[in-house]
């Protein structure tokens, strides 16, 4: 079976082909990505607007290009996937508006897709897949998770954040400190070059028992820390950057080691944009291995959004008896 899959929901367009036989695991054929990050970065973050018309001029001509890469024809393909939401709803329809038409010309079924499906399921792309059960630690700009994870489909939330997200709290921090967007990895590569233990921040929820996350009191006590340097800011941006880093990976740290010791289990996957942080996956990786603790992640680059993630959860999904692809092309979106 030959899925295409196409994730539109935010400022990234990606589109995918992932082959399945049988049961075995899905394989990646090929896939295309167009950031707008750029085309977004001189307004210091995504206009919905702007999205949803780059998100037209680009998904086409990368189904074009994965098809080539492939060396396949539209013909072959099965299925199409599509982002159903959590994102934006203009940029999610356009996703959900070409993968319909595409499957109304083609003749062939189409089946919507969960985001954080996408991301929770994208380490089984890399060279060196999980296996059930495992914890996940689901890490992006829009939310903040973790989870139980005993099948497809079998997902139990553990705990989550009550406000913002950890890449939000990057984002933002980052932001105060003049830094472009999206700013997570500015903000992590100029935390190279500073000293984690200079400025005490706070790490919200750290001891409160539970497995829920709380960012936003860390992005004000980084405005305040930034406020109270005044000039003296730009001098002081790199201890600042890597003070804020290292409260956010303590959290993220803490409580995933946490859902470790409160489910048993042994293997931990980490997906979502943050995960593609450096001091991150370091201090996750010496920790888990202390405790004889596997640790997945996506590859680097399927770390962020894209549409390989979108065919592969679609493609498990079906493996899985899950879902159903349909024939049905009156689409919807879930922008929440
Ligand atoms: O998963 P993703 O591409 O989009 C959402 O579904 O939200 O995640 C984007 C988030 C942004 O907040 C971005 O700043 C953050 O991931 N991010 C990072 C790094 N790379 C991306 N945060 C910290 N360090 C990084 N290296
Ligand atoms: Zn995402």
């Amino acid at each position: 079976m030959l899925l295409l899959g196409i994730e539109s929901s935010c400022d990234e367009t990606g589109v995918a082909l992932v082959e399945t036989h049988g049961s075995a695991l899905p394989q990646l054929r090929s896939h295309a990505l167009h950031s707008q990050i750029a085309m977004h970065q001189a307004y210091g973050g995504v206009v919905p607007e702007l999205a949803s018309r780059d998100h037209i001029r680009r998904v086409l001509p990368l189904t074009e290009a994965v098809m080539a890469e492939a060396g396949r024809s539209l013909a072959e393909i099965d299925v199409v996937a599509y982002t159903r939401g959590p994102g934006l709803a203009g940029a999610l329809l356009v996703g959900a508006g070409v993968a319909c038409a595409l499957g109304a010309a083609l003749g062939k079924p189409v089946l919507g897709v969960h985001h954080l499906e996408g991301h929770l399921l994208s380490p089984f792309l890399s060279a060196d897949p999980p296996e059930f059960p495992f914890v996940a630690l689901l890490v992006s700009g829009g939310h903040t998770q973790l989870m139980r994870v005993d099948g497809v489909g079998r997902y139990e939330l553990l705990g989550e954040t009550i406000d913002d997200a950890a890449g939000e709290a990057f984002d933002k921090s980052a932001k105060l400190m003049g830094l472009p967007y999206p700013g997570g990895p500015w903000l992590a590569k100029l935390a190279e070059a500073g000293n984690p233990a200079a400025f005490k921040l706070p790490r919200p929820l750290l001891h409160s028992g539970d497995l829920d996350f709380s960012f936003a009191g860390l992005k004000t006590a980084v405005l305040t820390q930034a406020k109270k340097l005044g000039a003296e800011l730009e001098a002081n941006k790199a201890d600042l950057a890597a003070s804020t880093q290292a409260a956010i990976v303590e959290v993220l740290l803490k409580k995933s080691l946490a859902a470790l010791g409160q489910t048993g289990l042994k293997r931990l996957v980490v997906a979502g944009g943050v995960g593609a942080n450096r001091s991150l996956r370091e201090q996750l990786n010496a920790a888990c291995a202390k405790r004889g603790v596997r640790v997945h992640y996506p590859e680097l680059h399927l770390c962020t959004d894209n549409g390989a993630m979108i065919a592969m959860a679609a493609a498990m999904r079906l493996q899985s008896g899950l879902a159903e692809a349909s024939e049905r092309y009156a689409f919807d979106v879930k922008p929440r």
